[in-house]
């Protein structure tokens, strides 16, 4: 079938690197330019974006004793002297009939690991590797050095106030995986079924946590997945006594979560940025209709390209951060982020000896899969109406930013956030860390808005210290 045909040229065009964060390399832009095409006859999606309340059918659980001990990690090679937390990894059937498993890692705290609680981490794409991007590059306990071999300890990795739960998802993601290759065209619907599947079995293998209180985080199209999930979630919780999972809350950074509000406020960031000229800037204003059924025009089309063209090579996650080039000094330092971070990820989990170590089966490791992205199969054009479910359902949402990123930039969140009509309840004001600004904080009815000044888009590469101040406000419920 066409999808093995293509998985076929994909692996034997491995030589294409896809770095999440690499420079051109723009897996969102798969994704939304493949949905916005379909979308040329006008459709809309329901609200209930997952599941229809009454619709609960019980999610299969596997046998999972004698697991979590297999899935201890005894070391990961060339891991630091002193390191003082359990780390776990594996992978969880999702469906034994057709071979979909996902894999997960688990960072728990140094420091009250059985009473703090329990966080998910989803990254995005669709197609991107939570454990390569999200733990080894941004909020893990450990970053790879420039030699590929070593690790360094990340000490602002959110671990120190979490257990963190990394999750590769879908099937097809980094080590996750299907032994039925049409599983590989998925979309929002299964990522999120697969996802509650995953975390029902997951509490069977770690019982200790199924009364622990838990959160879901996750940035860029994650924006779509963790609203999705927590809604199922919840609408499960009532409506079966198989687990119950205590959510308490969300954090989604730099989220894509409404199609109109990403590209209206991409491009005015862009031109807010002196990225783009005025006339480039006028003409997509004056041109381009971004709404749920506004056509997209060929002279709109056009003023998209001139500001793609203009935008240059300017790191899009980043947009005042260097390259990775053969002049970048490399030492590796955790308050400052190196541009090629990515690469000695790629070198360390393509290693046999980490695969092993992580459980892992063997396998040609990607931080993204574009595979994924292209054969996507559905997504709402927004997910504002889940959003707004979750605010009126007393969890407690927050939306946060890094506001040097240009790929999903703070205007497209604080217009999202308008979207949203909700209203101020603790105006707009700095918070500090370490007598500087960390940032700003806008308190609204049922939902917290909080920027981390400096952060692109993958918030704690940039700006570690000030992340891990934001991660503890949102598990304190306080506002930074
Ligand atoms: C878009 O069109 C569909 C079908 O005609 C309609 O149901 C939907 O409400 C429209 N959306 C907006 C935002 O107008
Ligand atoms: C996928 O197939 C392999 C080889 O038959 C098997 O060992 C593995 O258990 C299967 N995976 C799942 C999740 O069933
Ligand atoms: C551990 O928990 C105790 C009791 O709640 C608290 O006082 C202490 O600050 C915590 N330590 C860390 C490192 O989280
Ligand atoms: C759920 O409730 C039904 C009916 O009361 C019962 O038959 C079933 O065993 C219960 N399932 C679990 C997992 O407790
Ligand atoms: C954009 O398109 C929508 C749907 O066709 C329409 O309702 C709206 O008025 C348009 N907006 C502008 C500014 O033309
Ligand atoms: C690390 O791996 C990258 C490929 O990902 C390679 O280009 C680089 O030369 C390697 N560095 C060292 C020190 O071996
Ligand atoms: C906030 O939540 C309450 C219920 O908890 C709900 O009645 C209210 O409509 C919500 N407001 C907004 C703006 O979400």
């Amino acid at each position: 079938m066409k999808i093995a045909f293509l998985l076929s040229i994909h692996f034997s065009l491995l030589v294409f690197v896809h770095s999440y964060g690499g420079n051109g390399y723009d897996p969102l832009e798969t994704v939304l330019s493949n949905q916005r095409s379909k979308r040329s006859k006008p459709h809309h999606v329901s609200n209930k974006v997952v599941t229809s309340e009454n619709s609960y059918s019980p999610v299969y659980v596997g046998p999972q004793d004698g697991l979590k001990e297999m899935d201890k990690i005894s070391s990961l090679p060339g891991q630091p002297a002193g390191t003082d937390f359990d780390q776990y990894s594996g992978y969880v059937t999702v469906d034994p009939n057709h071979g979909r498993a996902l894999f997960y890692y688990l960072a728990e705290s140094p420091i009250n690991s059985s009473t703090n609680p329990l966080v998910l981490w989803l990254n995005g794409g669709p197609g991107c590797s939570s454990f390569g991007n999200g733990a080894m590059m941004e909020l893990g306990p450990f970053r790879v050095n420039a030699d590929n071999v070593t690790l360094s300890r990340n000490k602002y990795a959110w671990n120190n106030v979490a257990n963190v739960l990394f999750l590769e998802s879908p099937a097809g993601v980094g080590f996750s995986y299907s032994n039925t290759s049409s599983d590989y065209s998925t979309g929002d619907i299964q990522t999120a079924k697969d996802s509650y599947t995953f975390l029902v079995n997951w509490l069977e293998r770690f019982p200790e946590y199924k009364t622990r209180d838990f959160y879901i985080t996750g940035e860029s199209y994650a924006g779509h997945y963790v609203p999705q999930l927590a809604q199922l979630i919840l609408q499960n919780n009532k409506i079966t006594n198989q687990t119950v999972i205590n959510l308490k809350g969300i954090a989604l950074g730099n989220a894509y979560v409404d199609d109109e509000t990403e590209n209206t406020g991409m491009f005015d960031y862009f031109w807010t940025h002196a990225i783009i000229s005025d006339e480039i800037h006028e003409g997509i204003i004056s041109n381009c209709n971004f709404s749920e059924n506004g056509t997209v025009t060929e002279t709109c089309a056009e003023y998209q390209s001139k500001a793609t063209a203009a935008r240059s090579n300017v790191y899009f996650y980043d947009i005042y951060a260097p390259l990775c080039s053969s002049s970048t000094n490399s030492t590796p330092s955790i308050s400052e982020f190196d541009p090629c971070t990515e690469n000695y990820i790629r070198s360390y989990l393509n290693t046999a000896a980490v695969q092993q170590s992580l459980h892992a089966k063997p396998v040609q490791w990607d931080s993204c899969n574009d595979i994924i992205g292209i054969f996507w199969k559905d997504m709402p054009f927004t997910v504002l109406p889940v959003i707004q479910d979750l605010m009126a359902s007393g969890i407690s949402v927050w939306i946060y930013s890094g506001d040097t990123d240009a790929r999903v930039p703070v205007t497209t969140s604080r217009y999202s956030i308008d979207k949203l009509q909700t209203s101020v309840k603790t105006p707009w004001y700095p918070w500090m860390y370490e007598d500087e600004v960390g940032g700003y904080v806008v308190g609204y009815q049922n939902l917290t808005f909080v920027t981390i000044r400096g952060a692109g888009h993958f918030v704690p590469s940039y700006q570690p210290a000030r992340a891990l101040a934001f991660f503890a406000s949102f598990l304190e419920g306080k506002l930074p």
